[in-house]
C-alpha cells in the first residue's frame, strides 16, 4: 500500500478538551494527530477532567496538560499556548464552550485563550440532538462561523442518551481533514478565474412589486469564498440577497436577469470556469410599468410575461476553454430532470438538488447534492454544510479539466505511425 507519510509533521496545536461523555473519544484523536507527527498540547475544561484523567492525556502527549486559568507556571498560558500553535482544535466542544466562544466570555482557561489568539480554531461539537437542534446553539454557531471559525458538524446516530440524533461527535477522519486544511490551506485554485452567479434576480412589474425566485445566494457564496481560499481569482455575480458581498472577491451587483446576463457575458472570456448558481427568473413583465399599478387595474389578469434569455445555455453555446457548471433545483423527479438540463444546456457539469428535502430547502445552512458529468458519472453526496459540498464540487470542477487536458494532449503525444 502507497503511503505518503504524516500529514502534520512541524505543525503545533492546541487539542482542547470540553466536558462532553465524547471527552473520551479525544484520546483517540490525541493518538491520531500524534501519529501524523504533530507536536500536541492539550487543555483540559473542569468538566472534562470530570470525564477523563488530565494523566491520560498528558502520557499520550508526552507534555504537561493545563487545565487550570491559574495554576502556577512560569508562562502565562492563556497567552503563550495559543501563540505557539497554529491551530486550536476543540474536540468535543459542548454547547456551553461554542456559547462562551460566541459571547466572548473568559472565565477559564480554554475560554480566555479564545480571545487571545490569532490562530485558526476548529470546534468539532458533541451534545444530544435537541441541543443542537435549539436555536441558541445554532445562532452560536454561525456566529462562530462568521467570524472564521470552522465547525466540524456533528453526525447523525445514536447518542448517549440512547435516542437518536445528530449530535455525536464527527468522525476523526473528518477532524483530522478541517484541521489540515486549516493549517495547511489547499491553493490549488491557484491561477484559476472562476466567474459564478448566485442569489435570485428580480423582474419590475412595476416600482414596487417584482417577480422573483426563492434563493438565499448561500450556496453561491459559499463557492466563491471556497474558490478564493484555494487561491482562485473570483467574479461573483449576484442578484439581491440578505449577505454581505465577501471581503477579497470582485463583487458585482444586479437585479435583473438581463443585467446579471451582461455582466456574465462581459467577462465570459476572462474566466476559465463559470458556475451559474443563481436561481435566475424565467420570466419577466413583458411591459413593466413605470408607475404603481392600482388594484382597480386588475395587474394580476392583465399581467403580460416575456421570457428571459437562458444565460446557462448561451455560455454552453459559447465556451471555447471555459468549464460551464449549472445548477438544477427540481421538486421531482430529479435526476431524469437534470440529465435534460446537462444535455439541453450544454454544460460540463450540473449540480442537482431536490429543494423539498430536509436539510436542503432554500436558505438552509447544509445542503445535499447529486453532482452529474457528461459521461454519464452520477455522484450523490450526503447532507453536508454548503461549504463542504463547495469543496466538492470545486474538486470535481479541477478533476474535469485535468481530464480535459490530458484528452487534449493525448493526440499530440501520439507518435505517428509510418504507411
Ligand atoms: N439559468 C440561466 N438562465 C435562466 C434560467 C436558468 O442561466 N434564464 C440557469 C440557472 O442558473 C441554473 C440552471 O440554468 O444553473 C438551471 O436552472 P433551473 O431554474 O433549475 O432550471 P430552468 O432552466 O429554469 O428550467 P425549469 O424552470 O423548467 O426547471
Amino acid at each position: 500500500m502507497q503511503t505518503t507519510g504524516p500529514s502534520l509533521t512541524g505543525v503545533r496545536l492546541v487539542l482542547a478538551v470540553t466536558g462532553s461523555i465524547a471527552a473520551y473519544k479525544a484520546v483517540g484523536l490525541l493518538r491520531l494527530l500524534r501519529r501524523e507527527d504533530a507536536t500536541v498540547n492539550v487543555v483540559m475544561t473542569a468538566g472534562a477532567c470530570r470525564f477523563v484523567t488530565p494523566l491520560t492525556f498528558e502520557v499520550l502527549s508526552g507534555s504537561h496538560v493545563a487545565t487550570d486559568l491559574f495554576e502556577a507556571h512560569q508562562e502565562m498560558l492563556h497567552l503563550s499556548l495559543p501563540e505557539q500553535a497554529q491551530a486550536i482544535l476543540i474536540a468535543p466542544a459542548t454547547a456551553n464552550c461554542l456559547a462562551k466562544a460566541a459571547l466572548g466570555l473568559a472565565d477559564d482557561l480554554l475560554s480566555t485563550m479564545l480571545l487571545t489568539t490569532q490562530c485558526p480554531v476548529i470546534f468539532a461539537p458533541a451534545m444530544d440532538g435537541d441541543m443542537w437542534r435549539h436555536q441558541t446553539v445554532v445562532e452560536h454557531v454561525a456566529t462562530l462561523r462568521r467570524r472564521g471559525a470552522v465547525i466540524v458538524e456533528p453526525e447523525e446516530g445514536s447518542l448517549a442518551s440512547g435516542r437518536l440524533g445528530q449530535g455525536r461527535l464527527a468522525d476523526e477522519q473528518r477532524i483530522l481533514s478541517a484541521l489540515q486544511a486549516a493549517v495547511r490551506p489547499r491553493r490549488d485554485w491557484t491561477g484559476r478565474r472562476l466567474l459564478i452567479s448566485a442569489g435570485p434576480t428580480q423582474e419590475a412589474i412595476d416600482p414596487v412589486r417584482f417577480i422573483s425566485n426563492r434563493s438565499s445566494g448561500k450556496m453561491g457564496y459559499a463557492l466563491a469564498q471556497a474558490a478564493q481560499a484555494r487561491g482562485a481569482e473570483v467574479l461573483l455575480v449576484s442578484g439581491p440577497t440578505a449577505l454581505r458581498p465577501p471581503a477579497g472577491i470582485e463583487f458585482c451587483a444586479v437585479t435583473t436577469a438581463e443585467e446579471m446576463r451582461k455582466a456574465i457575458m462581459t467577462r465570459f472570456a476572462w474566466s476559465d470556469t463559470v458556475i451559474m448558481a443563481a436561481a435566475v427568473a424565467d420570466f419577466r413583465p413583458a411591459q413593466p410599468s413605470a408607475q404603481k399599478l392600482k388594484k382597480q387595474q386588475h395587474p394580476v389578469t392583465n399581467l403580460k410575461l416575456e421570457p428571459t434569455d437562458d444565460i446557462l445555455s448561451e455560455l454552453g453555446a459559447r465556451r471555447t476553454r471555459q468549464v460551464v457548471v449549472g445548477f438544477a433545483a427540481e421538486t421531482e423527479d430529479l435526476l431524469a430532470h437534470a440529465r435534460e438540463k446537462l444535455q439541453a444546456k450544454g454544460v460540463d457539469l450540473l449540480v442537482a438538488n431536490d429543494v423539498t428535502a430536509a436539510g436542503s430547502g432554500f436558505g438552509s445552512d447544509t445542503n445535499r447534492v447529486v453532482l452529474l458529468n457528461r459521461d454519464g458519472d452520477v455522484t450523490e453526496l450526503p447532507l453536508l454544510p454548503k461549504r463542504d459540498v463547495a469543496d466538492h464540487i470545486l474538486d470535481r470542477i479541477l478533476a474535469l479539466q485535468t481530464g480535459r487536458r490530458s484528452q487534449t494532449t493525448r493526440p499530440r503525444t501520439r507518435t505517428p505511425r509510418k504507411e
